[in-house]
């Protein structure tokens, strides 16, 4: 596995792979790697030839007084898994490789980019499209993977590269979770042992909520109350919203209709903020 630390190596190599006829892998993480990440770089080595593997705790995408400076780090780890997960090429940027004092210009995605994880992270998502068009443009995919447990990130990203012509498939892979259910994160090491526990009602109630839409629930309303119920029961901090959302479009729902609805959630346990979601069939 090679190391690349700066935009025009990684640019140059991305075209030299591109003249040689090869298809280019991305997968794009903030680092601290775990089994979910590994996933996507599985994913990717299967569809393409060469796998290109970013690590970037973007600054701009992280809001005044939230975890940007304590934002778990380990390289010589992340190293490790990177390569035996099948990374050929790791780019990992310091900060003023990707952000020049000068730096002005911004991807914002009206409307879905301001809701559920938008309401609460306002300027969230534009950091996260702005710091994804750059690495596209740095690393010159043929296909980009993404993972599912951000939906709406996956959803915006989609929807950036669809609307400004970006030459790059996005392939969404799925959750990796814990055996008890907890999908996997990044930001899992700040809960306590206690919190780690009742953080396993996320996964309960959307288990909960699709077992109610299987048999023939419908309200989305119910379903809310459904879930909050469960959540509550382990008095979390905050429940920041739980949503029925339309797959396609991100809009809420009010009542179900097929194929399928998307069930999202963010909740707080102290200064932890976990998110979970889940595709549902609905008949
Ligand atoms: P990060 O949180 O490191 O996640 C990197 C990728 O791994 C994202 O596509 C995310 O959805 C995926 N991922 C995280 N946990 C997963 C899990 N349990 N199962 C499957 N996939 C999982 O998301 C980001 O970084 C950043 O916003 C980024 C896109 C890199 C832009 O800075």
């Amino acid at each position: 596995m090679q190391i690349i630390g700066t935009v025009s190596e990684m640019q140059r190599l991305a075209d030299s792979f591109r003249i040689q006829g090869k298809k280019i892998g991305v997968v794009l993480t903030m680092g601290y790697l775990h089994a979910g990440h590994v996933s996507l770089i599985g994913t990717a080595r299967k569809v393409s030839d060469v796998v290109i593997t970013t690590i970037f705790v973007n600054p701009t995408q992280f809001g005044p007084g939230e975890d940007f400076e304590r934002y778990p780090r380990d390289f010589e780890r992340d190293k490790t898994l990177a390569s035996e997960a099948g990374t050929d090429i790791l780019f990992c940027p310091q900060r003023d490789e990707m952000y020049a004092p000068n730096f002005a210009t911004y991807v914002e995605i009206e409307d879905v980019s301001k809701i559920l994880e938008g309401k609460f992270r306002p300027t969230h998502f534009r950091g996260v499209t702005t710091v994804v068009a750059k690495l596209l443009n740095i690393t010159k995919p043929h296909v980009a993977v993404f993972g599912q447990k951000d939906a709406q990130q996956a959803f915006l990203i989609r929807k950036m590269a669809t609307d400004l012509n970006f030459d790059v498939s996005i392939v969404v892979a799925p959750i990796i979770r814990e055996p008890d259910g907890l999908a996997l994160s990044s930001r899992n090491v700040y809960l306590n042992p206690d919190e780690r526990q009742r953080a396993t009602s996320l996964y309960k109630s959307l288990k909960r909520a699709e077992m109610l839409i299987g048999k023939g629930e419908r309200s989305a309303e119910k379903l809310h109350n459904e879930i909050k119920k469960i959540l509550l029961g382990v008095n979390p901090t905050l429940v920041d919203y739980i949503a029925c959302v339309h797959p396609d479009n991100f809009k809420e729902v009010e009542t179900l209709t097929p194929p399928t609805v998307l069930v999202a959630l963010a909740v707080r346990f102290g200064s932890t903020r976990l998110i979970d979601n889940m595709i549902m069939n609905v008949a």
